[in-house]
């Protein structure tokens, strides 16, 4: 569950991002699009806790998990890196890795991932604990075809078993189509449309959004 009123951030005098009303009822799966810098990582690390707005209040569901657009590797091996802290979730954390096809790499050492590697165990290593809202920023930017196919599925299964919200920002309009059931399209810091995907696919609130998803030529 998510409800935010009235939130504003703003740095010096410039704001980046001002949302009136955002209401996500717990279990949706809201994808967040808009070109560079219209303010979905503000977004997400207000809601994550990571940044404060400058005005407005913001409720969000906790546990709360967070996956930074620049997923970082811990020192040691991939294993480790995804049970830190959760040492007993040995078994939990074998499997993830299992099906994100990372096995093969659980004792490299995680900094000599490749970036799609990284990405994947990034994301195990936050799904390796259960949450009531995920928040995930680009989270299969560095996926080939494949590997995005694959965190998908991950993702969709994790969200059936915990029931939890996730929010996730992407540039790829197949993530945004095939996992979401609620899209929002941010355009300078405000909501340019917001509603099932196929409605806005459908019909477009703006003359904004309508161009905006010819870009995308799906
Ligand atoms: N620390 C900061 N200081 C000043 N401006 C910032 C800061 N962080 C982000 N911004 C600006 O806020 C806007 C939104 O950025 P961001 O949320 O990262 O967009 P997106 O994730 O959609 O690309 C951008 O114009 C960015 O330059
Ligand atoms: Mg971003």
């Amino acid at each position: 569950m998510i409800e935010l009123s009235h939130v504003k951030k703003t740095y010096r005098d410039r704001t980046v991002l001002e949302i009136d009303t955002l209401t996500v009822p717990q279990g949706e799966t809201l994808a967040l699009v808009g070109p560079n810098g219209c303010g979905k990582t503000t977004l997400l690390r207000i809601l994550a806790g990571r940044l404060k707005s400058t005005e407005g209040s913001v409720k969000a569901a906790a546990p709360v998990l967070y996956l930074p657009q620049k997923p970082y590797a811990f020192r040691g091996t991939v294993l480790h890196n995804i049970l830190l802290g959760t040492h007993k979730k040995r078994g939990e954390a074998l499997r993830l890795l299992e099906e994100t096809d990372l096995l093969h790499l659980k004792d490299k050492k995680a900094a000599s991932l490749s970036g799609g590697e990284l990405q994947r165990m990034a994301l195990c290593r936050l799904l390796v604990r259960p949450c009531s809202l995920l928040l995930l920023d680009e989270p299969t930017s560095a996926c080939d075809a494949a590997g995005t196919e694959l965190l998908l599925g991950v993702l969709r299964r994790y969200r059936e078993a915990t029931g939890c919200t996730m929010v996730l920002s992407t540039h790829t309009p197949a993530v945004a189509l095939n996992t979401a059931n609620r899209l929002i399209i941010l355009n300078g810091g405000t909501i340019e449309a917001d509603g099932g995907p196929q409605t806005i696919l459908r019909a477009p609130e703006s003359d904004w959004a309508k161009q905006f998803i010819a870009g995308w030529r799906i």
